[in-house]
């Protein structure tokens, strides 16, 4: 084994209080696209029509048919080995919190409980009018736009670009950063703000942190430990 990875594994091992922080990338080895980089979602598509209250203000069923898109895409797919080390982790350790950015539910399918999902979820459907939030798993939803029983006009329940992230959740988010001894950041560009800030406001803290990445991120100079690789291939080092 890698002599970093073996450090890394020793430290996590000792460490009583964990958070992780999970991007798009760790969910890439099951077959979904990231954002950015080499075939990233953002070098075909343009966020601002598709991931902003005013492009849903524009053309609700455009961006419907792009979620509906996704959500077709993330059904067909598993969560890896990398996502199922993380659920272990929760297991093993009594104060383990995962922060993810990830709106694709791969985390619960693997079978993590307790997670932060700061970006929403995009099986959560939010009316526009009376706030009602519902599950539904439909691939693909039988109506688009999807509608609330009240009538009013529903939206994917996740966190668009200009937008707020849920207060509790952000809160709950931060304390854990500020309470880990050691902070796993894996698989994020850490561009987006404010999730990229979690990484600084743990280290100030006195965590160690630790970013698990197939390239080097604004997170890697701060890092105590960057392990560079798929998180499908290194979280299971660390989590035997
Ligand atoms: P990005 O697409 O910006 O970044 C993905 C990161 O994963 C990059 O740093 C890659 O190097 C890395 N990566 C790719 N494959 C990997 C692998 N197999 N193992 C480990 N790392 C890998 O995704 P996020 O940082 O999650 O926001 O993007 C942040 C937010 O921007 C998303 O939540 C979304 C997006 O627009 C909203 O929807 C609000």
């Amino acid at each position: 084994m890698d002599p970093t990875i073996a450090r890394v594994r020793d430290l996590l091992h000792q460490a009583s209080s964990i958070a992780a922080l999970t991007g798009a990338g760790i969910s890439a080895e099951s077959g979904i696209p990231t954002f950015r980089g080499p075939g990233g979602v953002w070098r075909t598509y343009r966020a601002e029509n598709l991931a902003t209250p005013e492009a849903f203000a524009n053309d609700p069923k455009l961006v419907w048919e792009w979620y509906n898109f996704r959500r077709g895409i993330i059904a067909g797919v598993k969560p890896n080995a990398g996502h199922r080390a993380l659920a272990e982790l929760e297991q093993r350790k009594e104060n383990f919190s995962l922060i993810t950015q990830n709106v694709d539910g791969l985390h619960d399918r693997a079978g993590s409980r307790n997670l932060l999902k700061i970006h929403g979820d995009i099986w959560t459907l939010r009316c526009t009018v009376c706030a009602r939030e519902r599950s539904a798993t439909a691939t693909p939803l039988p109506e688009l736009p999807p509608h609330c029983a009240c009538g009013g006009m529903e939206r994917p329940g996740v966190v668009w670009f200009g937008e707020g992230l849920p207060g509790q959740i952000w809160i709950d988010a931060q304390r854990a950063a500020q309470h880990a001894q050691m902070l796993l950041v894996i698989g994020t560009s850490a561009v987006v703000y404010p999730a990229a800030g979690l990484a600084a406001l743990a280290k100030r803290s006195g965590a160690a942190v630790v970013e698990i990445n197939i390239a080097e991120t604004p997170v890697s100079a701060q890092a105590d430990y960057s392990l560079r690789g798929p998180a499908a291939e290194i979280l299971p080092q660390l989590v035997p």
